[in-house]
């Protein structure tokens, strides 16, 4: 059982040396002129990262005003805000990263809350093969949980369940909506325009499991909603894991497409952001991440997201160093098989390469020794290995920042006290990526934006906040929340 789980801290830096390329023994100028293109294409400047910031705001503009824009903009039927005194019991079910999570939920109020969860790793299979077992296995999953946990029902009594189901899925109601399309590798048949809580409680009834999915929510909406449950100043909830996302709090007034209740003033937007520049008209676009963009299950699709998020830093890394080794600039042109093979650079190795701030960059040395199985490496090798690394990072990095600068700029938050919420594996475990994108916003609005905006990580934003989902919904069964 966890007690704080949401607790908004500032990440502790991670001890950060960056290769300097100008210290590197290159072995040829060949090897040298390589690294300097990568170090040019790799590299968002200030202005770019400005003009990606306008443009963006442009497709935040346009979403608002009709479906079916690069930018969705959804509408998440969550209203209003959260000041921590809210209490009850609720499960949350959080699917759309490498794990299925069951999560019960307590909140004390007084902003306490505790939590306790069983994940369940999702078989790759299940990801894209025939939606209803998908959902059976969530269902199971669930009732599993009920067990191991002896979590009892009486009576007829139904258990509220909100479900983070995150991907993007036009809602209709605060637990209905139909799915737009697959990302982040699944791509389960037969669901894009199905409603994933009518399997979700198809699921459970053919089961008996006495759980009704009262709340569809999306991880961004969830982390901004489990945020403010602490930080009742948060503005925004950020995704930066597996894919990457960002949820806002926007005026009605300003959300022209919406035909729903006009009382209420302020709606949470799911922008659905990693769909971003679909028409590659900003994005500075590699050839490395147009081969892994090419043999993705979703080409041509979520195009900010694969240059963000977890899933392909780590692909479009491989890719460069592919491209070095072929032309005999690495490792003396030799490859290894497990290199060879897609997919099998995890994007968690750049965080050790990235944190590591040995001399003879050990931990470097034994990911590509130990578990790459190349031969004896070079210190050239792994120091060009760990400016790639650095420069794919950083970019990340620098266009997330650029997207939250864009919704800051948008909302006029970074002019007063804001909070903004992020969760993922890669805001929490790479080193330094909250500073770089500390950095960016401070390139765009000025030093000022530091005292004003605080970024924390919003820990289990999705199990959490799904359950605080659950609960506005059962207060306010008209469907808006
Ligand atoms: C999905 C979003 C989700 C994000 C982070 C994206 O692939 O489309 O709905 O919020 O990943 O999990």
């Amino acid at each position: 059982m966890s007690s704080t789980p949401i607790a908004s801290k500032i990440i502790p830096k991670a001890s950060r040396v960056k290769i300097d390329p100008a210290q590197i023994e290159y072995t040829s100028d060949k090897q040298k002129n390589a690294v300097q293109a990568l170090i040019d294409e790799f590299t968002i400047s200030p202005e770019l990262l400005k003009d990606i910031k306008n443009n963006f705001m442009e497709g935040m503009q346009k979403g608002l005003k009709k479906d079916g824009e690069t930018l969705a903009m959804i509408t998440s039927y969550v209203m209003g805000r959260l000041d921590g005194s809210e209490v009850g019991s609720y499960l949350a079910l959080d699917v759309g990263g490498t794990n299925l999570r069951v999560v019960s939920v307590h909140l004390t109020g007084g902003g306490e809350i505790s939590t306790r969860q069983t994940k369940y790793r999702i078989d790759e299979k299940l990801k894209v093969g025939d939606a209803k077992a998908l959902f059976d296995f969530m269902a199971v999953c669930v009732d599993n949980f009920l067990d191991e946990h002896q979590i009892v029902v009486r009576g007829d009594t139904q258990i509220e369940l909100g479900f983070t189901f995150s991907f993007p899925v036009l809602q209709t109601s605060i637990n209905r909506g139909t799915l737009i399309s697959w990302t982040k590798g699944f791509n389960a048949a037969g669901m894009v325009g199905k409603d994933p809580v009518a399997y979700l409680q198809d699921a459970f009834n053919r089961r008996h499991i006495p759980v009704r999915v009262a709340a569809l929510v999306n991880d961004t909406v969830g982390t901004l909603l489990a945020h403010a449950y602490h930080h009742p100043d948060t503005v925004m909830g950020v995704i930066l894991g597996t894919g990457c996302n960002g949820a806002y709090i926007e005026q009605i007034s300003n959300i022209e497409k919406w035909k729903g209740d006009a009382a209420a003033k302020e709606m949470v937007i799911n922008m659905e952001f990693g769909a971003f520049d679909k028409e590659r008209a900003i994005l500075p676009l590699t050839m490395f991440d147009n081969k892994m963009d090419r043999k993705s299950v979703n080409p041509n699709k979520q195009i900010l997201e694969k240059m963000i998020a977890g899933m392909y830093l780590g692909e479009i890394t491989r890719n460069v160093l592919l491209n070095l080794i072929d032309r005999r600039l690495l490792f003396e042109g030799h490859i290894s098989p497990d290199l060879n093979q897609m997919w099998t650079f995890e994007t968690a190795y750049m965080s050790t390469i990235e944190a590591d701030a040995s001399p003879t960059l050990h931990a470097t040395r034994k990911i590509l020794e130990s578990t790459l199985s190349f031969p004896a490496t070079s210190l050239n090798d792994r120091q060009i290995v760990k400016l790639v690394v650095e420069l794919v990072g950083k970019r990340a990095a620098r266009l997330s920042a650029a997207a939250v600068a864009g919704i800051l700029e948008h909302t006029g938050a970074w002019k007063q006290k804001s909070a903004i919420g992020i969760d993922g594996s890669l805001f929490e475990y790479y080193p330094s990526f909250d500073t770089d994108i500390m950095d960016g916003l401070e390139e765009v609005f000025g030093a000022a934006v530091r005292k004003n905006i605080s970024i924390g990580l919003a820990q289990d934003g999705s199990g959490v906040g799904a359950a605080l989902c659950a609960l506005l919904a059962a207060k306010h069964s008209n469907g808006v929340v």
